[in-house]
């Protein structure tokens, strides 16, 4: 008896999504990678911290492939971006990234509700949400950079803005807090 309760097409979707979050983790370890190497120790703290979450993404779709009785596909994950020029380009692009993310969430979306499959719907809202989030952290990076001059923002500027980061709060949790349910 066939127990799969995922389409081929949706599955491959989400696997596809899933693959996603791992490529968005790279992104903000290579990013954080930079930003220590730059000497913006806050903002490397911050971008660590986000690709745990970004991980944590990708493990939620993992599980709810295995849960619908469907079998998740660890593919390769793309290269991360190259390092970015400052530290307005690296919020730019990590903005650019949350939206383009937001876009493919919102295919997955489509694609449920084509199929009348409310559970995949249903799932899909959480990162509708998260979603929201993210694009707002990343329009808050942004709007801090701008007002600190862009990519002509002075030295104490920088300084302050590392200094902001290092203890600003985001959502990501340590591993032991993290289940399916609230990853
Ligand atoms: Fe998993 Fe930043 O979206």
């Amino acid at each position: 008896m066939n127990t799969n309760r995922l389409s081929d097409t949706l599955a491959h979707a989400i696997n596809s999504q899933m693959t996603k979050e791992a490529h968005a983790a790279q992104i903000y370890l290579s990013y954080a990678v930079w930003a220590d190497n730059e000497g913006y120790e806050g903002v490397a703290n911050f971008l660590f911290r986000h690709a745990a979450e970004e991980r944590n993404h990708m493990m939620k779709m993992l599980e709810y492939i295995m849960k619908r009785g469907a079998k998740p596909v660890i593919a390769p994950i793309p290269a991360p971006f190259a390092d970015p020029e400052n530290l307005a380009d690296c919020f730019g692009k990590i903005f650019a990234h949350e939206v383009d993310n937001t876009q493919a969430v919102y295919m997955l979306v489509n694609m449920s509700m084509e199929e009348k499959d409310w559970a995949t719907w249903n799932f899909m809202q959480w990162f509708v949400k998260e979603q929201i989030e993210e694009e707002t952290l990343a329009m808050d990076l942004l709007a801090k950079i701008k007002i600190a001059g862009g990519k002509n923002a002075n030295g104490d500027a920088l300084y302050n803005i590392d200094r902001e980061l290092a203890t600003m709060p985001d959502n990501a949790k340590s591993a032991e807090q993290v289940t399916t349910a609230n990853p």
